[in-house]
């Protein structure tokens, strides 16, 4: 397990395809899949440990990239659809929420980490079938949106670092 978990690499936080950002999502997604599978199919407490948190901050941060850049500047492709991925993103947030009230390993963690798995899954599927072909069929300038996605998820990352630096409880 513990040689599974090293292959798994994360996206390098503010790097981006400067021809298609729908590229790094997808990427984000591929991540956050796999450590849900490593969870799902771990008994191993130490190991449901070190990735249940994992899951839940790579979830947040996509999320937020998301709804602050990535969905305002497309919505206009397909606006209902993007009210329904707003819809999904409210349910892997609630379930989000009640985990962190919990230990991973705990049985009721496990079974949220079920839930959150199955409509996040989903959720991707979407993305990745409609949205994002959709974008990339567009007119939208792709360039452009790249720069204000590394822009903001840079941003994101140095108030993370500075959190973490002056607030040493909130590391995880
Ligand atoms: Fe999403």
């Amino acid at each position: 397990m513990t040689k599974d978990l090293i292959e798994i690499e994360a996206r390098v936080q503010g790097s981006f395809s400067s021809d298609d950002p729908t590229k790094a999502l997808e990427h984000d997604h591929n991540y956050v899949k796999k450590l849900m599978h490593a969870y799902l199919t771990t008994q191993n407490k130490e190991v449901k440990k070190n990735v249940g948190p994992k899951i839940c901050e790579a979830l947040e941060t996509h999320t937020s990239l998301e709804e602050s850049v990535f969905y305002p500047h497309v919505k206009e492709l397909n606006s209902a659809l993007i009210e329904r991925c707003l819809e999904d993103h409210q349910q892997a947030d609630d379930l989000i929420r009640q985990m962190k009230e919990l230990l991973p390993g705990e049985a009721e963690y496990d079974e949220l980490m079920q839930q959150l798995h199955d409509s996040v899954t989903e959720h991707m599927s979407v993305e990745e079938k409609q949205l994002f072909t959709e974008v990339r069929d567009s007119d939208i300038n792709l360039y452009d949106l790249a720069l204000q996605m590394q822009s903001y998820e840079s941003n994101l990352v140095a108030a993370h670092a500075r959190l973490s630096t002056t607030r040493p409880e909130q590391r995880l």
